[in-house]
């Protein structure tokens, strides 16, 4: 393993690498799909938050106070022979990690079977220092990465609420059906760390899943968070109902436009403006656009629990919410620092008709349509209930983030090959 690959072998594996991948990308019919579970935690501060780390990151704060509250959840298949998985959906991310643990060796722990043990897998391999990911700081890539006394690549960094997490970069292919295979896909291994499940990086990145494992589109659809059975759906390819979708262009941005407070891998959305109940607030669609320094942009991610806004349409979304229900409201109750529009859970019945619906709306007349009730004022603790929308600025960063909370009983489709982003209305936990 320390013994450094001599340049013609290293040629040889890329050879083959790229032929692999090829057959790969020719199935392009692929159309799969796995369950999508809400995993909800209500204690301990995540160190997991890759979406919103490498955003806060980039403009260098890492000022991080929420917790996430709720996943989503997707268990693949990993190595050989298959391990089934549990891998949190981030669309907000770029590289996939996967739990390491030894199950062997760890016999008195208890069985994290979630979690992907190597020394089961034939395909498992550690990526060499001299692999060229394995650079400090590779221009759309910046984990810190460095060279461990085995010659093996390392990362470690800090999360903000000071956990560690630190492992290996490997390589690994994922079995997504009986007759299936990814290429090696280059992941994190994270051998010190508090979480038993992995992430599924989703950007637009190279290093994603799935830019790696050649995926032109994939879709989910979340399930009510009250329902009694939260479990939705996930699709690799082609998503049987795509047809009824409705589709908004993504926005890109070309080398020379990006600037320190854009994420140019996230998947960006053109919003036009927020109604509530019907009405139209008067919130500039500029507040919606990266401005030159790239805030404003608007995403949308699966990795964020709540939505975000800017705060000049935070604060023209709390004036229509304190016109309308501004008695009932919690007065000096703000949720993780950043969500401040609270009620007690008793009079959520009346504020949820008050409030009536709300809705996002992008080009074309394409929209994300809230209804009233529980997609409007989420539970964020016992007895308390918010609108879900939270102020990006406390997080230290100018963008909007369209989370899972206004997600709920849809489809969501990522067309890359299209560059697009597709809704499609859902009733998520009665499909399968
Ligand atoms: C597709 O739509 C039909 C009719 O609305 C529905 O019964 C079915 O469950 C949907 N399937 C998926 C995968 O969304």
């Amino acid at each position: 393993m320390s013994k450094k690959t001599p340049p013609s072998t290293m040629l040889l594996i890329l050879l083959s690498l790229s032929i692999c991948s090829l057959s790969f990308s020719q199935s392009n019919s692929l159309s799969l799909s796995f369950p999508l579970s809400l995993s909800k935690k209500t204690s301990s501060i995540s160190p997991f938050y890759p979406s919103l780390y490498s955003k806060t990151s980039s403009s260098g704060s890492f000022k991080l106070p929420v917790k996430y509250s709720t996943a989503l959840v997707v268990s693949l298949p990993i190595g050989t022979p298959p391990q089934p998985t549990d891998l949190v959906l981030d669309t907000g991310s770029q590289l996939s990690w996967i739990q390491c643990h030894n199950k062997v060796k760890r016999k008195l722990a208890k069985p994290k079977t979630a979690s992907f043990d190597p020394s089961l897998s034939s395909s498992f391999s550690l990526l060499p220092c001299n692999h060229p990911i394995c650079k400090p700081r590779i221009p759309d890539f910046t984990l810190p990465t460095s060279c461990d006394q085995n010659r093996l690549c390392h990362y470690s960094y800090f999360y903000a609420d000071g956990t560690l997490a630190e492992g290996n970069l490997v390589r690994e292919k994922f079995t997504i059906s009986n007759s299936l295979t990814t290429p090696p896909v280059i992941l994190g291994c994270a051998q010190a760390s508090t979480e038993n499940r992995g992430i599924l990086g989703m950007n637009t990145g190279r290093l994603s899943f799935i830019s790696q494992a050649k995926i032109s589109k994939f879709s989910y659809c979340v399930p009510s968070r009250t329902g009694s059975n939260p479990t939705g759906l996930f699709y690799l390819g082609d998503n049987p109902n795509s047809s009824k979708f409705k589709y908004v262009t993504m926005l890109t941005f070309p080398k020379s436009q990006r600037s320190p407070n854009l994420d140019p891998l996230a998947y960006t959305l053109p919003m036009k403006g927020i109604k509530i109940a019907g009405k139209r607030l008067n919130i500039s669609p500029a507040v919606f656009k990266p401005d030159p320094s790239g805030s404003g942009q608007t995403m949308i991610d699966s990795g964020s629990d709540l939505t975000y806004l800017a705060d000049e349409a935070y604060e023209k979304v709390k004036e229509e919410i304190v016109r309308l229900v501004g008695p009932k409201m919690k007065k000096g109750y703000e949720f993780a620092a950043v969500a401040d529009m609270c009620f007690n859970a008793v009079e959520t019945a009346e504020v949820g008709r008050r409030i009536g619906d709300m809705s996002f709306e992008f080009e074309n007349g394409v929209e994300i349509l809230v209804a009233k009730g529980e997609g409007i004022l989420t539970e964020v603790e016992k007895g308390v209930k918010c609108v879900g929308i939270g102020r990006s600025g406390r997080l230290g960063i100018g963008s909007n983030i369209i989370g899972t909370v206004h997600q709920q009983n849809m489809w969501v489709e990522y067309d890359l090959t299209n560059r697009r982003i597709g809704f499609g209305g859902a009733e998520c936990s009665r499909l399968k």
